[in-house]
């Protein structure tokens, strides 16, 4: 394989400095790989002798699993690390548990973490690649990119569409992730939510601020509707949970003054009755399970951008034709 500069850099935290040619790319390069998950024998040997380690410092299923499919779909040798049963519960710290595995000679670590800025701060300290599968409030870069990827397969594009982010603002890596992406993809963006679940300052991220989630509805072509993350709040940010869904939940009622093509997308996991109705999670417009699809297809393109694959050899490194 000739070399050319690599499509990404070393690691991927964010979405927040990449370009719009970069993101482009990326999911460029997970549409040849979607199709092979709909393969009886779902393995290709793009990443064959790559070692990937999953280190997940907080609970998850969609984002562990889809990375664990993708990296096995992709013949890569995997290892996953929960810290419960790891020595991390013995107090060892991020660092000495990072070098300790890069002495077993890995080539990538995936990892989620509570604490914003995790990733980053790993990525200065090892040479193995890092991926960010959500650190803190920070971002969610795959997650970010899948939803982007379901926008653009629905929609046809990402560029001039409407998308508005409804709910938990503030504690949302989500929110940020997509905000930066749809931004440097050319969408509007706009944020809804009560006012204690809103970032300060929120519009100098360059998003309209809706205060009603009617008016939200009444605007978007897209709704991306968030959880309310209890696990970070202390107390106090809304009323209750009932209250919570009176004021802002999306309900087949509230969607009736929508556009007829809204998407309704969740990233998962849903407190249903809370933020999202189940007869709008189940219903037509929802795209939530799609999103869930297309992650492992995007994270087999990241994964696959980022061990040095070229994005115009992914078709032929589908179908056999070379490792990354
Ligand atoms: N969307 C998402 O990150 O889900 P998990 O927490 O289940 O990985």
């Amino acid at each position: 394989m000739t070399p050319t500069p690599a499509a990404l850099g070393k690691d991927l935290v964010g979405l927040q400095y990449l370009s719009a040619d970069q993101l482009r790319t990326i999911l460029d390069t997970a549409e040849p790989f979607k199709e092979i998950s709909e393969r009886r024998i779902k393995k290709v040997p793009v990443l064959r002798g790559k070692t990937i380690v999953n280190l997940f410092f907080e609970a998850s299923t969609r984002t562990r699993i889809s990375f664990e499919f993708a990296e096995k779909r992709l013949s890569a040798d995997t290892v996953n690390i929960v810290a419960a049963g790891s020595s991390i519960s013995k107090g060892e710290t991020l660092v000495d548990t990072a070098r300790n595995l890069e002495a077993m000679r890995i080539d990538m670590v995936v990892m989620r973490h509570p604490a914003s800025g995790a990733a980053q701060f790993l990525a200065d300290r090892i040479p193995s690649n890092v991926v960010n599968a959500g650190d803190g409030r920070h971002e969610h870069p795959t997650q970010g990119l899948l939803d982007l990827l379901t926008i653009r397969d629905r929609m046809g594009r990402v560029e001039g569409l409407k998308v508005c982010i409804v709910g938990d603002i503030l504690h949302s890596r989500v929110a940020r992730s997509n905000i930066y992406g749809l931004l440097t993809l050319g969408a509007e963006v706009a944020v809804c939510g009560p006012p204690t679940l809103m970032p300060p300052a929120v519009q100098e991220l360059g998003v309209q601020v809706f205060t009603r989630v009617e008016e939200a509805i009444e605007w978007s072509d897209v709704l991306n509707v968030l959880r309310l993350q209890l696990e970070r709040m202390e107390a106090g940010y809304v009323p209750s949970l009932r209250e919570y869904n009176r004021i802002w939940g999306v309900s087949n009622a509230r969607l009736e003054a929508a556009k007829k093509d809204l998407l309704v997308l969740h990233p998962g996991p849903m407190n249903r009755g809370v933020e999202i109705d189940s007869d709008v999670a189940d219903g037509p417009r929802s795209v939530i399970l799609d999103q869930v699809t297309n992650g492992v297809a995007v994270r087999m393109a990241v994964l696959y951008l980022l061990a040095g694959g070229q994005p115009e050899r992914a078709e032929a490194a589908k179908q056999g034709g070379g490792d990354a």
